[in-house]
């Protein structure tokens, strides 16, 4: 089993009507190992992972999951996954036991066992100390981790988690993110989707990008962001500052084009060494383009999409129903939540510091 790829994907196809939601994708999983699933609102994240669950029939191509053919054995590979899902699946009016209680009984364990398990869960996800009280009254990351512990009643060797921490505060994320390194350091592969590329960073031993149904790259964190440069000077024109002057200085200087935000006056500067940024800053005051502020980030998912696909990220490059103008999808003034959370009502949602898809 140990040789045997957690997942393995072949040609992988869903149609809505005429469109591709997913559009020939390959994939493979390795065994013990934490794969990221990237890409925006729309790329087809979830409905990829809902085909591998068997949630969702595959209109062409092949899976198997640990070996076993997701098409022609469904029960087989239920018996194999744990299904987190971007909607949390608990049922509000009852408690966090009962509802523990209630997803061990469906999948088959007696009461007493289902009852243990349900304390076990609750221990590890800490919510012990909220066993007794109503979904209802739950947090968002509370929400989140007891979803997460409905997936692990009979700790499957292969996880699906989609999105599991969109939504959630900085120190919520990290308790979810400590769970699932958890997790694999007891024995499980875990596949998981992400608009962050920060979480892809910090929890992803491979990652692969998807947009439009399409992957377009695969690799460790670190060799997608030096596809973008290591660090991302990003400028904010001062009002009224020539914004095609301050390109062609960037292009100039570095012989990149800047990725521009030209309502805003912004614009996002791959840089390969950090020191280049000065370069780039004293070319732009010899050409008189006058600058409110500077700073120098890690690179955005925006910009490892810009700098893969020659797009934006945002709305309007999703699917049917995202008919935008791709002219609009570069405004980090508006980075939003995914269409999909949780409804969080006390989460603060994602930390500054996150990198996340702009739009
Ligand atoms: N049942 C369906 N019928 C028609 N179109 C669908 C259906 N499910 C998904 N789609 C479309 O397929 C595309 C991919 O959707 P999917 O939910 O997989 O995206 P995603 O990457 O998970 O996005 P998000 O980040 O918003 O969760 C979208 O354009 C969506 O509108
Ligand atoms: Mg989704």
């Amino acid at each position: 089993m140990t040789a045997m790829p957690a997942v393995q994907a072949g040609g992988l196809v869903k149609r809505f009507g005429d469109f591709h939601a997913v559009d020939h994708i390959d994939l493979e999983v390795h065994h013990g190992e934490i794969f990221g699933v990237l890409g925006p609102n729309g790329a087809g994240k979830t409905t990829m992972l809902k085909m591998l669950a068997t949630l969702l029939a595959i209109d062409d191509g092949r899976a198997e999951i640990f070996g076993v053919d997701v098409a022609a054995q469904p029960h087989r590979v239920r018996q194999l996954i744990g299904v987190t899902g971007q909607y949390a699946s608990v049922d509000e009016d009852l408690t966090a036991t009962e509802n523990l209680w209630l997803f061990g009984r469906l999948q088959g364990l007696r009461s007493a066992d289902a009852r243990a398990t349900a304390r076990r869960l609750l221990e590890q996800f800490g919510l012990e100390e909220a066993a007794e009280r109503q979904i209802s009254a739950f947090s968002g990351g509370m929400r989140r981790r007891l979803d997460l512990a409905a997936s692990l009643i009979t700790r499957p060797p292969l996880i699906f988690l989609d999105e599991p921490t969109t939504g959630l505060d900085p120190r919520t994320r990290g308790q979810m993110w400590d769970t699932i390194r958890e997790l694999v350091n007891d024995g499980c592969t875990v596949l998981l989707t992400t608009q962050y590329l920060d979480e892809a960073d910090q929890l992803a031993d491979r990652v692969c990008v998807i947009d439009h149904g399409r992957k377009v790259a695969e690799g460790t964190p670190d060799e997608l962001k030096t596809q973008v440069g290591d660090s991302t000077l990003q400028l904010q024109l001062a009002p009224g500052a020539d914004q095609e002057r301050a390109r062609e200085v960037v292009l100039r200087v570095l012989g990149e084009e800047p990725v521009t935000t030209p309502e805003s006056g912004r614009l996002n500067v791959p840089l390969d060494v950090a020191d280049r940024a000065a370069d780039v800053l004293i070319a732009l005051r010899g050409a008189a383009v006058a600058i409110a502020s500077v700073s120098v980030a890690k690179p955005t998912l925006d910009e490892v999409f810009f700098a893969l696909t020659g797009h934006g990220a945002g709305p309007g490059h999703g699917g049917p129903g995202d008919a935008g103008d791709p002219g609009d999808a570069g405004d980090p003034q508006t980075a939003g939540g995914p269409t999909g959370a949780v409804p969080d009502q006390d989460a603060t949602g994602p930390d500054d510091h996150a990198t996340e898809v702009t739009r």
